[in-house]
């Protein structure tokens, strides 16, 4: 009796979410909806936003402060959910946390077996791109399908800022979409969570007959995979809930991620104090 109320308790422990930023939100969405039961903590590292353009050495320091701060609140895994974070320190994180660490990759795979044309491009943060996982993709995936890269800077703080359908976002997501479709893309892999919430403006872009892919719906199967191969997919009999934290300006977070989110959400100040444990 005792045991199975220890499993019951421990599988009513939230599955812990962060990203450099508000961009996350788009696979928290995604995890939600394939994980209805589950509680979550979300924790977005905005007041250290972009992390794309940042030493690895200061991306491996955030991402063990974020990872620690959901581990202290007795999270049952981690998602990554940020490429970026993701190529740089995910093997660090796996090395320490007994629990699940689901992260990024961004969609090239299924993108290369989608595109008609035989060019594929990828829009993510030049450390993305410049990272052995990424180069290891494409030598998987990339060689009987041209692969172009595309780094994006500027697109994470235009969404860090809510600025979704500005001139300014539309100047830049030009710029970068452009020399895609100039290359023959016929397939846009968005490998940055953020860029998840231009999708309807990238759409408007380069209208109906390109295809566009992104991982989150494969990162919440394979997290509902890893939860059910350790038996800790919640019961569903309590009520979910989903918390939101902050490094940023509260008021600010507040306002953008329930913009992202779809309604009004209450946003919490990660307490630096929390976070201590240095991997
Ligand atoms: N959402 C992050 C990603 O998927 C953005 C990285 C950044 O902050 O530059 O890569």
């Amino acid at each position: 009796m005792k045991k199975s109320v220890e499993i019951f308790e421990r599988n009513w422990s939230p599955i812990g979410v962060f990203d450099s930023g508000v961009g996350g939100v788009s696979v928290l969405k995604a995890l939600q909806s394939a994980l209805p039961n589950e509680s979550f903590i979300y924790a977005a590292d905005s007041g250290n936003a972009p992390y794309g353009d940042k030493s690895k050495a200061f991306i491996e320091a955030r991402t063990s402060a974020m990872a620690s701060f959901l581990a202290g609140a007795n999270a049952k895994a981690i998602v990554v959910a940020c490429n970026t974070a993701t190529v740089v320190a995910v093997k660090t994180l796996r090395a320490h946390y007994p629990i699940p660490v689901i992260a990024m990759e961004p969609a090239i795979k299924p993108a290369t077996q989608i595109s008609r044309s035989g060019v594929v491009g990828v829009l993510a943060t030049a450390r993305t791109l410049e990272s052995p996982a990424l180069a290891n993709l494409c030598r998987l995936y990339g060689t009987s399908v041209k692969i172009l890269l595309q780094p994006c800077p500027g697109l994470v703080e235009q969404v860090e800022r809510g600025d979704l359908e500005t001139e300014a976002t539309h100047q830049l997501l030009r710029r970068y979409i452009s020399p895609l479709l100039a290359g023959g893309a016929d397939t846009l892999v968005l490998g940055c969570t953020h860029y998840v919430f231009l999708l309807a403006h990238i759409r408007r872009i380069v209208g109906p007959d390109i295809t566009i892919v992104e991982s989150s719906a494969a990162v919440a199967r394979q997290l509902e995979r890893r939860l059910a191969e350790i038996r800790k997919l919640s019961e569903g009999t309590r009520r979910s809930e989903t918390k939101f934290f902050t490094t940023g300006p509260v008021n600010q977070s507040r306002a953008v991620i329930s913009e992202l989110w779809g309604e009004s959400v209450h946003v919490q100040a990660i307490d630096i104090s929390d976070i201590h444990i240095k991997i």
